[in-house]
């Protein structure tokens, strides 16, 4: 029976190779974790799945493809189930309070299932499932069949279903992940939280995060040849027979740039002329596809972006690209957003970064797990650097692959510069085992991908920071940055965390009770609850402490620049705070994106843009953040005299005791006394209702978002979306505890729905998703009371 089978699959002819996004209209519930009588019987029969491929005795659970699950919720992907969640002062700290992990079960395992369906001429062909995230101990199964499973929530998986498939027929895959288990110190979500791709290939396919791609740029020319490394499988094993390969290198434009044909991947190469270096402020992106061919015809492709550019770390000028030194101006990122944790969908990704980018941020560091490819693609598109990083540090084959998987799938991104191979691994940093430890995880990520260095966010001990190519400081306070220049000059470093200072947007006043924080900066001393007054008033290291990290990392050439802790706010560790807070305050944009104070003191000094910034009063003084070189504030209209702006600083003026009730305004003038157009006033005066959109339509492909910026002096506003999904909404109060989105079986799937926001410091954001399918307009409806305030129309462009 087996040798005509075969044969049937070498003659046949190959489909289209395809990658297509499997996101839209899952089923999802929630299970039970570690009582199998509560998790839909799953795994309970008398054979169980894994025991035998598939259960074929009493097939009751959700892997079995005729399990009913109409009465299941309809979700789309990307999806983080913990959003819809209670909160609780008894569950997690560093999860944000969400009432999810091992002290609750019910909430913690989740099931998906989405029926495809596979055509009759799709025999012969490969077919498998990409998951570019699963938080977290997935198990897949394809019409009841176990394809395996993934422990990690921050791994890419992909499956082979082409043997499991029913042909011309529906197919089932269902996912069950288990996220009772925590795998950082801050909210990680739970679910498919990523997308998914379902992946048509002929019999010979492209080993999927095999393809290395090479070139060997110098920054003094403009000529490139790009060497390849890549594996074609045939039924999952290594094969060369009858096996070609083809390379095609196309401009922005798609304009083809070279192309070469080899039977061998290790003699084909592509040599182009005039190339486009890619860099911060020109990210000028290549497509490179690389096609499979089998008997002369295409098998398998594989697309890529691709970025010319030169890399390096130098003791004396620090990063350096394209011969050029860059300053890193970072910050780190975890991956949830307000109104949909980490379901962060491409366009929200898309936000998010630009937004960081306004304020002149040019690199992240993906804390502390592998990035997600929405974003690396973006950061290619937009000119962010990235710090790529591991999860788990240690020796075994586990820790090794983990690593290796994570380089083998991003290594193509020219948006990243370093790989982390860890953070803070407080148990072994003060101990001589952790340098064998670093070593070897180091010698992995350069067998992986000789072309970047390594790095890693060094506590404050002595070993693993030397033991990595690039050592990364987290914190100048307590590493010893200059000592160690000193000592040894040829040290190549990054700040990988600094202390941003940052607290609660728009309040200079902390309030446990509301889990507000007034921002270190300002206070000067740790805002600690259970600190003694004489512990806050002796700890003076943290005052202003934004300016202290970038001045360090400035005017200290030798490092590469700095990585904020954090960029944008995020749920969990909410540190030095604690329930009733459930978020972070470290973020120097708040967990909705919106900008706090420091945000200004960043873009004064990072972008060329005109920046002037009054800063509420506090403690009988007032801020005033501005790249201009004379600043003139007023109190009430009365002039509190002119003041030069020294660079990387700030001014400050004293104002009486009563200064909390006055009204500020700020005039800016050039080197000569001339007045610039500038002007900013405190506090800023808020309007019934503004409302941004990020853009003017929708694309109807059920993915794309509009991200609503809403200026507001009411308390709460009512919100009624048409012809669109309300996927989430916040305000960036660190104490948030509101219902974020409409929940309920086909919340994602109405075209109406409403649901009350609350301004807070006097910004909400709203995120509208669009319906697959949907035409003419969407609209947003805001009212307040009986009253309509305003309506805004969002056109829907077909796919
Ligand atoms: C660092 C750690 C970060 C975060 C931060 C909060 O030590 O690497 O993940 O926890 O502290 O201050």
């Amino acid at each position: 029976m087996i040798l005509p089978l075969l044969a049937l699959l070498i003659t046949a002819k190959a489909v289209e190779p395809s990658r297509t996004l499997l996101n839209n209209d899952w089923k999802f519930s929630l299970g039970y974790a570690g009582d199998m009588s509560k998790d839909f019987m799953h795994g309970t029969e008398y054979f169980t799945y894994i025991t035998k491929a598939k259960s074929n005795r009493e097939n009751k659970g959700p892997a079995w493809e005729g399990f009913d699950d109409s009465s299941w919720q309809t979700v789309s992907l990307p999806h983080d189930w913990v959003v819809d969640l209670p909160y609780s002062s008894e569950a997690s700290h560093s999860h944000g309070y969400k009432c999810i992990g091992w002290k609750y079960p019910e909430n913690s395992a989740g099931w998906y299932r989405k029926t495809i369906f596979i055509p009759e001429s799709d025999k012969g062909s490969t077919i498998m499932v990409e998951f570019e995230g699963i938080f977290r101990n997935s198990q897949v199964f394809i019409n009841g069949f176990f394809l395996g499973g993934e422990e990690s929530g921050y791994q890419s998986s992909v499956y082979d279903m082409t043997d499991y498939l029913n042909y011309g027929e529906n197919n089932v895959i269902t996912v069950r992940c288990d996220a009772s288990l925590e795998e950082g110190w801050f909210y990680e979500g739970a679910g498919i939280y990523r997308n998914v791709y379902l992946i048509k290939a002929g019999t010979r396919y492209i080993k999927p995060y095999s393809v290395a791609i090479t070139d060997n740029i110098a920054t003094s020319g403009n000529g490139a040849t790009l060497k390849f490394s890549a594996e074609a499988v045939f039924n999952g094993t290594a094969t060369t027979d009858g096996i070609s390969w083809k390379a095609s290198l196309c401009d922005k434009n798609g304009s083809l740039v070279a192309q070469s044909t080899a039977s061998d991947i290790r003699n084909l190469s592509l040599s182009a002329n005039d190339i486009k270096l890619w860099s911060i402020d020109s990210p000028n992106l290549y497509t490179v596809r690389l096609d499979l061919l089998y008997n002369g015809e295409i098998s398998d492709s594989y697309t890529s972006n691709y970025g010319f550019r030169k890399v390096e770390f130098s003791p004396e000028k620090g990063f350096v690209l394209n011969g050029k030194k860059i300053i890193l101006k970072g910050c780190n990122l975890h991956l949830d957003h307000a109104g949909v944790g980490t379901g962060v969908s491409d366009e929200l990704w898309r936000y998010r970064l630009t937004t960081l980018q306004k304020f002149g941020f040019n690199a992240i560091r993906c804390s502390h797990n592998a990035a997600s490819p929405s974003m690396l693609n973006l950061c290619d598109k937009l000119g962010i650097v990235v710090i790529d990083e591991n999860r788990e540090f240690g020796v075994n084959e586990r820790q090794f692959s983990q690593l290796r998987r994570m380089i083998y799938r991003d290594r193509n991104h020219p948006s990243v510069i370093l790989w982390s191979i860890g953070n803070e691994e407080w148990a072994l940093e003060w101990d001589t085992r952790s340098l064998a430890i670093a070593e070897k995880l180091s010698a992995v990520a350069h067998e992986a991908d000789p072309t970047r260095p390594t790095t890693y966010g060094n506590c404050s001990g002595p070993y693993i920071g030397h033991s990595v190519d690039v050592f990364g400081y987290n914190y100048i306070i307590q590493n010893t940055p200059t000592e160690d220049h000193l000592s040894s000059p040829m040290t190549t470093a990054v700040g990988t965390e600094e202390t941003s200072g940052s607290g609660t947007r728009g309040k200079y006043v902390t309030v446990p009770e509301n889990g507000w924080m007034l921002s270190i900066n300002r206070e000067g001393v740790r805002a600690n609850q259970n600190a003694t007054d004489k512990e806050n008033t002796d700890d003076s290291t943290l005052y202003n402490v934004i300016e202290r990290g970038w001045k360090y990392y400035h005017q200290n050439e030798w490092t590469g620049g700095l990585f904020y802790w954090t960029g944008t706010d995020y749920r969990g560790e909410s540190n030095p705070m604690v329930w009733p807070a459930t978020g972070s305050q470290f973020g120097i944009l708040d967990y909705c994106s919106f900008p706090k104070d420091e945000a200004f003191y960043l873009k004064s000094w990072w972008s060329s843009e005109p920046v002037l910034h009054i800063c509420g009063e506090y403690n009988n003084e007032v801020w005033v953040y501005s790249n201009c070189p004379v600043i003139e504030l007023f109190r009430n209209g009365k002039s509190l005299g002119k003041k030069a702006m020294p660079e990387d600083s700030h001014l400050v003026w004293n104002v009486p005791s009563d200064g909390k009730n006055a009204v500020y305004t700020a005039r800016a003038f050039d080197r000569k006394g001339k007045r610039l157009s500038i002007s900013d006033r405190y506090p800023a005066v808020l309007p019934e209702l503004d409302v941004t959109c990020s853009k003017s339509s929708l694309l109807a492909d059920g993915q794309d978002v509009v991200v609503l910026e809403i200026d507001s002096n009411k308390d709460v506003l009512n919100v009624a979306t048409e012809n669109c999904t309300l996927l989430g909404w916040g305000n960036g109060d660190p104490g948030f505890k509101e219902i974020e989105r409409p929940v309920g079986k086909d919340s994602q799937t109405v075209s109406s729905q409403s649901l009350p926001i609350k301004p807070f410091s006097g910004k909400a954001l709203l995120i509208v998703r669009s319906l697959a399918g949907s035409e003419g307009t969407a609209s947003v409806s805001f009212s307040s009371g009986d009253k309509t305030i305003k309506t805004v129309s969002i056109g829907i462009q077909k796919q």
